[in-house]
């Protein structure tokens, strides 16, 4: 198959089409979810949380996503390859411009890191020399000890203006994609509708072009209780196989999210 870019999803986003993204960490399920139809992989910095045994984000290093990056590389799937730019490890242009490059060795084809409008400097760096970037907004899980908590974030109309002009800016600074987490609905359909890269969501409801989990979450894989925003797909499908060509389908019919997982 034809292997997905950036510029495929963006012909999803323009002909309205959803597209599925999923965490992945290791080859054997980076070939599976890719053969299931899912677009994006991720290589996310959940990784502490759901393979270390970590309560945040913030202990994964570049050698752990150097680590996994290339092992979900190696499954050579036909998935555009994401990878998280873990804490800290953008303190300086020149300190980001080398662990993006790094996470590219790797295999990545573009890196996703967590911030709002003050990033934008930064990714028109990355975007000058060819690292496509998504930026993560809204919830941004190593920020959670300055956001006190993992909440939804963008609920008071001062803070979705200014997500919203954040959102605008990066995307004048050369951001491919941006991804949401845990933000209302609406606020998210706004951004979708204002921007003209793609918007993925998590726990932001139906109104983007792209849907995003954590797959240890939609294997129903989880220790605690879930978020709001987790659908359990391996509850009906019986199999991985089946929970990966079951949430694509869910996507992109674009029955989930359905109203109990948004916010
Ligand atoms: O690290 C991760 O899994 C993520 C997703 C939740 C978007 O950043
Ligand atoms: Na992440």
């Amino acid at each position: 198959t034809r292997p997905i870019t950036i510029q495929t999803l963006n012909e999803h986003r323009v002909a309205g089409r959803a597209f599925s993204c999923l965490t992945a960490y290791d080859a054997t399920m980076a070939t599976l979810a890719s053969d299931a139809g899912i677009e994006v992989l991720l290589i996310g910095d959940s990784l502490g949380m759901v393979l270390q045994g970590h309560g945040s984000t913030l202990p994964v290093t570049m050698d752990d996503m150097i680590y996994h990056t290339r092992c979900v590389a190696r499954a050579a799937t036909s998935s555009l390859i994401m990878a998280d730019l873990p804490f800290m490890t953008n303190t300086t242009i020149t300190q980001t411009l080398q662990a993006a490059g790094q996470l590219m060795q790797a295999g990545a084809h573009m890196v996703k890191l967590e911030g709002e409008a003050w990033l934008a400097e930064t990714v028109t760096a990355l975007a000058r020399r060819g690292v496509p970037v998504c930026v993560h907004m809204g919830l941004t899980p190593q920020s959670v000890n300055a956001l006190g908590g993992y909440r939804v974030q963008g609920r008071d109309s001062q803070q979705a203006d200014a997500m919203l002009s954040a959102a605008t800016a990066l995307e004048q600074a050369g951001a491919c994609a941006i991804l949401l987490e845990c933000v209302p609905g609406e606020l998210a359909g706004r951004i979708r509708d204002l921007l003209n890269v793609p918007v993925i969501g998590i726990g932001a409801g139906p109104d983007v072009d792209g849907q995003i989990l954590v797959m240890h979450d939609m294997l129903g894989a989880t220790t605690g209780r879930p978020p709001r925003f987790v659908k359990d797909f391996m509850a009906e499908a019986g199999s991985i196989s089946g929970a990966f060509r079951a949430y694509h389908e869910a996507v992109t019919t674009r029955s989930f999210p359905a109203p109990e997982h948004c916010f």
